[in-house]
């Protein structure tokens, strides 16, 4: 599987750091949607989905957390832990999130409105899906 891992300029100076998001240029596609995870509690385990036709760019804001990515095939767990670098998931990608450092912002770009209906949520359907 190919994870892309889209590196994010960071414009830092003695007062910090600041990270810019505009779409087409450094995210990949039209935002229509932004949304973020914070407060998650300890031992969470969430996600476990796919999207039929979704593209989500996802960046640990603040803090860390691992994501499970898996294309029914193969399955690569990464560390996201820095805000200047997104990962991007793309349609019919399963993925979980996990391990939420207590401080961990994980806010996520998407290229459409929520859409219930876009959901696969039950692995197995996922999977029979994929193979075809
Ligand atoms: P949920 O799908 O359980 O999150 P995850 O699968 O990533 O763990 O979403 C939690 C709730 O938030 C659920 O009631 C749906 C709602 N929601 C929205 O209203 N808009 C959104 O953009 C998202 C992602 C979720």
């Amino acid at each position: 599987m190919e994870i892309k891992l889209i590196p994010l300029q960071r414009h830092g100076d003695e007062r910090g750091s600041l990270v810019s998001l505009e779409d087409q240029k450094n995210v990949p596609f039209t935002i229509r949607r932004v949304y973020y995870l914070y407060g998650t509690q300890e031992g969470v385990r969430r996600g476990f989905h796919a999207h039929q036709k979704l593209t989500q760019l996802v960046i640990a804001v603040c803090g860390s957390c691992r994501f499970l990515l898996d294309d029914g095939r193969e399955q690569v767990e990464l560390l996201l832990d820095n805000p200047a670098q997104g990962l991007l998931v793309e349609p019919m990608i399963w993925h979980e999130m996990y391990d939420f450092s207590e401080d961990c912002v994980l806010m996520v770009l998407a290229d459409a409105h929520y859409d219930e209906s876009d959901y696969i949520r039950n692995y197995e359907n996922f999977v029979k899906v994929v193979k075809i």
